[in-house]
């Protein structure tokens, strides 16, 4: 199976501004005077800044598709309709950066940082997406060795782990069939990887030449699907991984799935032939950290995340989106019974829009806890009063960027909008 390309995130200081937000900066809808004016305002703030003119790239440039295009890993993202930004920024030093920000804040523009390879929703480059609904049905099919799976994987030992990955196996005749496939990583010898296996995972029957002694680098390299021998250098070129049009969901459960939602869940996988669907345990060290600790909140009590995926190739395809995101979104609706739920849990790193999103103009902490609370439970309102301190402004904003919560002191009560007392 292919590896996702986002799985090795390696995120790089391009920083992104979208459309001017605010109306009094129309003047600058003409690409090049807003060029001019920003390469003028740079200097401004920082004199000691020379030629600024390599940070900015406005998309009369030469520099600029490339540029645009160079860590877009999802192709529906890549289309002469997707909205572009309206510079692209290109800061490497600390001072170069505050000199980009301070440049976007006083011309009305907003800032998106530029992800790597988890950019799902591309948000770090793009402002709205196409969108669709849609359900599908489902069979039957034994599913034993994955009821067994589940109910170990998420309390294995320290030193292994055992995911599941289901995708849709061509067989003749055009039929499709469920195939499941679990990957294992062991640290230590094969040997030690069979005695563990046969202790908690015996009907998987594991032997040991279904073992490969490797390092640890090799196994990032097997993980991400480089399984020729190439050297582990291989991973910091951003460019070899084939380029896909995708949409990815997520949920996390909190028990295992019954006999009958892993049945419907296997059946659903046939009836696209660009859907996968991974099944990763969590527990270990994930489990062991409080929830409070970093704003990652689904720690003890998750046992598994699941990763509704598809993907299509091809421009050719554009026209099949529709039906690919109907059955990602049906097998999500078809899961909601299965899942965690109040809040049923989402993974920021595996953005999804079909959550919710701030509305420009209008974001509000309240509108935004029905998804922000789906990524982060209770961290979601530190997360919030964070931003209400250092970035009140949103100069940094996107669909999904945290809002300000700004908390009065009791007996200074404020009736600002935006305003909330505490007391
Ligand atoms: C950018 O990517 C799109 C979609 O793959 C492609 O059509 C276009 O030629 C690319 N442009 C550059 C400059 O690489
Ligand atoms: C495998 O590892 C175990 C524990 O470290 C060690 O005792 C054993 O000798 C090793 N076996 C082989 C074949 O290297
Ligand atoms: C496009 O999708 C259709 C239906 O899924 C499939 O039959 C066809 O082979 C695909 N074409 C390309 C170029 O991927």
């Amino acid at each position: 199976m292919q590896l996702r390309f986002g799985h090795l995130s390696i995120l790089f200081f391009l920083l992104l501004a979208a459309s001017p937000c605010s109306p009094q900066e129309r003047e600058h809808d003409v690409a090049g005077a807003l060029h001019e004016s920003f390469l003028r305002c740079i200097a401004s703030v920082s004199p000691a800044i020379a030629d600024p003119s390599r940070l900015v790239h406005s998309p009369s440039e030469p520099s600029y598709p490339s540029l645009l295009n160079a860590t877009i890993q999802n192709l529906r993202f890549a289309s002469p309709r997707t909205p572009r930004p309206a510079l692209l920024l290109t800061p490497a030093t600390a001072a170069e950066v505050q000199a980009c920000v301070a440049s976007c804040r006083r011309h009305g523009l907003t800032v998106r940082a530029r992800s790597g390879g988890h950019d799902y929703e591309g948000l770090s480059y793009c402002s709205v997406l196409p969108r669709a609904a849609g359900a599908r049905s489902f069979a039957v099919v034994d599913v034993a060795a994955l009821r067994n799976w589940q109910r170990v994987a998420h309390a294995l030992p320290d030193d292994l782990f055992v995911k599941a990955a289901t995708e849709p196996k061509l067989y003749a005749a055009g039929k499709r069939h469920p195939l499941v496939v679990f990957k294992s990583l062991f640290l230590g010898n094969c040997s030690g990887m069979v005695a563990e296996m046969s202790t908690h995972l015996r009907e998987l029957g594991v032997k040991p030449g279904d073992c490969r002694d490797m390092s640890w680098i090799q196994s990032m390299l097997y993980f991400y699907g480089y399984t020729n021998g190439q050297p582990a250098e291989v991973l910091f070129d951003r460019t070899l991984q084939p380029k896909d049009y995708y949409k990815i969901k997520l949920d996390y459960l909190t028990y295992p799935i019954p006999a009958a939602g892993l049945a419907g869940l296997l059946n659903q996988i046939v009836e696209d032939r660009g859907g996968s669907i991974d099944i990763d345990p969590q527990g270990g060290a994930m489990g062991a950290t409080p929830e409070s600790a970093t704003p990652y909140a689904h720690r003890r009590g998750y046992l598994y995340n699941v990763q509704y995926f598809v993907k299509w190739g091809g421009a050719a395809n554009v026209s099949y989106e529709d039906g690919h995101l109907g059955w990602v979104r049906g097998v999500h609706g078809f899961m909601a019974p299965y899942a965690s739920s109040r809040p049923r849990a989402a993974y920021i790193n595996f953005r999804d829009l079909d959550l919710g999103r701030n509305v420009e103009g209008e974001t509000s902490y309240e509108a935004a806890r029905a998804w922000g609370e789906m990524y982060f439970r209770g961290n979601f309102r530190r997360l919030a009063m964070v931003k209400g301190e250092v970035d009140p402004e949103q100069v940094f904003w996107s669909e999904q960027s945290i809002p300000p919560l700004v908390v009065a002191d009791a007996g200074e009560k404020q009736s600002e909008s935006g305003l909330v007392s505490d007391s």
